[in-house]
């Protein structure tokens, strides 16, 4: 009887497979069992600073000295994380992304002390998640280093591959009975490299770009491997969980049909994603990516190449380190190669300048907008990576903060049809999508200015009142009806 049972249930699964890859696969609608969710991160939304015993990370202590805003109070969602779960629960996703804040947890950033404030925080944000029938999507490090590894090197020091394997553990044994995604890290590159490279230019200025980059990328890539194996061999069986990293990249197209120009798309492909995904996929560091470096190195007198090796075991470590590819999306760039230039960095070894085009509109923060891009960036991961299963973990749009807010809808649909589009047209095996984000919120380096919550969060009033956007209803009729063009009402 369970025999038969199971043989209907694969055909089943067959035929509706065989449904999405026909030509019945509809570009207007999405399947009953594509996910979707919306996203924070915790030094974004969370507050409570120091709040009952939390320990500062690197943000707080930069946010803090060198800008103009900070995320001390952020949305407040440490105190007001029950309205978040009800906004959310009035949106209807499928998943919450959230993050975890290491120094929350464990203020020191090392295990030998333990933030029970901290922890019991998370257990009542997932219980309450999984009470509203959300699943919690869980991402370890959203950037938010701790600040006392800051005197030991932070991410250029190889010993923080063992502090985070430490609190992925850590993570795993206290959420890991009730969390079935986790995502380790968020967007390496924005942290390893976008982010030095900024605070350079203003604050920093003897950071040693070209050196540190790809340190912290190295000691990344090994963080989420062996985190990968640890979860693999101690919970993966149990918990019954998937885990991933997310990676970003947006589509770099050439200027001009120029042969420099094709040859700078491929060189940022090649840094954006291929420099932290090859390892994942594959082991190593892509080739072209070796031989760049060990040349530039050589030519300027190091006597072995910048980006660091990985051994035999470590590459063994590495490989297929990823049950899906967490993706994350928002722009496009039109590149030409960029005049090089002696200076040591990441940004000059990749030799790409991004041209202005006129042509294409851009959000309040300068992001510009043109969906088909999601379209070729996940074709570009389906050809390069072999076709992974693939969860769109962030993809968004700021604005000013109107509660009508028609231009996020435009944004949300045009995104979507492209998702489509590539799911039938070009078989993309897309199973999730990610709004991002769900309140508006601290936003880096923009501060509070570039709002892309589908909940408005009122940072006037003290009790950051919360309150959906038009968007956010479009976004409940579109997962209860699977329409693309959904209603608003
Ligand atoms: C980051 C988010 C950020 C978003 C919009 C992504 O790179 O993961 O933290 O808010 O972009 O800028």
């Amino acid at each position: 009887m369970v025999k038969i049972f199971v043989v209907l249930l694969l055909i089943f699964e067959i035929r509706h497979s065989e449904a999405e890859n026909s030509s019945t696969c509809s570009l207007t609608s999405f399947p009953a069992d594509f996910k979707f969710a919306t996203a924070s991160s915790a030094y974004q939304v969370e507050g409570g600073y120091l709040d009952d015993g939390k320990g500062r990370n690197w943000w707080d202590w930069f946010a803090n000295i060198y800008l103009k805003a900070n995320g001390n109070n952020a949305s407040n969602s440490y105190h007001k994380y029950l309205d978040d779960v009800n906004a959310l629960k009035d949106i209807g996703v499928d998943y919450y992304r959230f993050s975890l804040s290491w120094t929350r947890i464990l203020p020191k950033g090392f295990r030998y002390e333990v933030n029970e404030a901290g922890v019991e925080y998370y257990n009542n944000l997932i219980n309450a998640l999984l009470e509203a029938g959300i699943e919690p999507l869980v991402t370890i490090f959203h950037w938010d280093t701790p600040y006392t590894f800051s005197y030991v090197g932070e991410w250029a020091n190889p010993k923080i591959v063992d502090y985070f394997v430490d609190f992925a553990d850590l993570a795993f044994e206290l959420f890991g009975d009730r969390v079935k995604l986790w995502a380790t890290i968020n967007e390496p590159r924005t942290f390893c490299q976008d982010v030095p490279n900024t605070i350079t230019e203003y604050f920093f200025t003897e950071l040693p770009l070209g050196i540190y980059e790809y340190l912290c990328g190295h000691h990344v890539l090994l963080a989420h491997a062996k985190t990968y194996r640890l979860y693999e061999s101690k919970y993966q069986k149990m918990q019954n969980g998937k885990i991933g990293i997310v990676l970003n990249l947006d589509e770099n197209v050439p200027y001009s049909n120029s042969t420099e120009d094709d040859e700078a798309a491929e060189r940022a492909n090649l840094f954006d994603l291929g420099w932290l995904a090859n390892p994942i996929v594959y082991g190593d560091y892509p080739q072209d990516l070796k031989n760049l470096l060990a040349n530039k190195s050589a030519a300027q007198n190091f006597s072995s190449s910048r980006l660091p090796k990985f051994s035999c075991l470590e590459r063994r470590i590495l490989k297929g380190t990823f049950d899906l590819f967490f993706l994350n999306h928002y722009s496009v760039n039109h590149v030409t190669p960029a005049p090089y230039t002696n200076e040591l960095s990441w940004e000059n070894d990749r030799q790409v300048t991004r041209m202005e085009n006129i042509d294409l509109p851009q959000s309040n923060i300068g992001f510009v907008l043109h969906a088909p891009a999601l379209r070729s960036v996940l074709k570009h991961i389906k050809d390069t990576y072999g076709d992974p299963e693939i969860f769109i973990t962030e993809n968004g749009y700021s604005s000013d903060g109107n509660l009508t807010d028609w231009d996020r809808i435009q944004f949300i649909q045009d995104s979507l049809e492209q998702v489509r589009l590539s799911m039938c047209a070009d078989g993309v095996n897309v199973v999730g999508y990610t709004y991002w984000s769900l309140l508006d919120s601290f936003e880096w380096n923009s501060y509070y200015k570039a709002k892309f919550g589908l909940v408005h969060v009122d940072f006037d009033s003290s009790n950051f009142t919360r309150t959906l956007r038009d968007s956010a209803y479009y976004y409940r009729n579109l997962i209860q009806t699977r329409l693309i063009n959904a209603t608003v009402g």
